[in-house]
């Protein structure tokens, strides 16, 4: 898919207080400010017109967008966070989006669904089950995107500790490449769910790498992960690495920072 437009939101001077199982310390918030400023110049050298929401403190895990809403060609659906300390950061989101969605739909409770738990691959969705998207939500969301002409698949990854969202551990690179760490490559029901016409397996030193993003001609990979980068660099693509230690603090990836679309 080609993409014209993001929408990031830098991250608050509360950072430090959202959700977090890394056992890294806390995030310094002067450098993740400079990361994310990185982050948003390498969007719009891929070609990006670049929205910024501004910064709520009320929302420590806010920076990370791509979990409050999906975003189509046809349509977009807000989601409702399966972490309540994150369920108000739709509502700013709802209001960017008026502006670019006339269909906006969003899921109701009990369902919650987080982005980071959504992979498409070429007009199909992979749909994560996890600690954040229930079945409801899940299957909410299945509705949504079929009656916008879209099929998607579930997989469970509730056995696999590691992953927070789907994406932490694969993603999508278009033209039949396929990211996915060990853990989850090894799961019948991911292999059964797409058809890799190549699959780049991430080695458990570098699963952090996993989440990475294609926009346009360009990966997005964090810095630091060799074996990762010289795969992505053997296929041909242009890679592009930023730094993203801050983050990694706070459990969040490449993708999480911003809705693409
Ligand atoms: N800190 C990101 C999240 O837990 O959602």
């Amino acid at each position: 898919m080609h993409f014209t437009r993001a929408i990031v939101r830098p991250p608050a001077r509360s950072f430090a207080g959202g959700l977090s199982s890394a056992l890294e310390g806390p995030p310094d918030i002067n450098q993740a400010l400079v990361q994310h400023a990185g982050y948003v110049a390498a969007l719009r050298d891929c070609g990006l017109q670049v929205t910024r929401l501004a910064p709520d403190a009320a929302y420590p895990d806010g920076t990370f967008v791509e979990d409050t809403a999906i975003l189509t060609g046809r349509g977009a659906i807000l989601t409702r966070p399966g972490a309540p300390s994150r369920e108000g950061e739709v509502r700013s989101m709802a209001e960017c989006l008026r502006n670019f969605y006339a269909d906006l739909r969003g899921i109701a409770a009990p369902g919650t669904v987080d982005g980071g738990d959504i992979c498409e691959a070429d007009g199909h969705f992979l749909i994560g089950v996890s600690g954040r998207t229930n079945e409801d939500g899940a299957h909410q969301l299945a509705e949504h995107l079929g009656r916008l002409g879209y099929t998607s698949s579930i997989i469970d990854i509730r056995a696999n500790p590691a992953l927070l969202h789907l994406k932490s551990g694969i993603a999508y690179l278009g033209d039949g490449v396929w990211v996915a760490d060990g853990g989850i490559q090894n799961d019948l029901r991911f292999q059964g769910c797409v058809n890799a016409r190549d699959l780049i397996l991430v080695p458990p030193s570098e699963a952090y790498a996993a989440n990475c993003v294609r926009v346009n001609d360009a990966i997005l990979v964090a810095a630091g992960y060799p074996q990762m980068s010289a795969a992505l660099e053997k296929r041909g693509c242009r890679v592009v690495h930023l730094e993203m230690s801050e983050f990694r603090k706070m459990d969040g990836g490449l993708s999480c920072l911003s809705l693409r679309f």
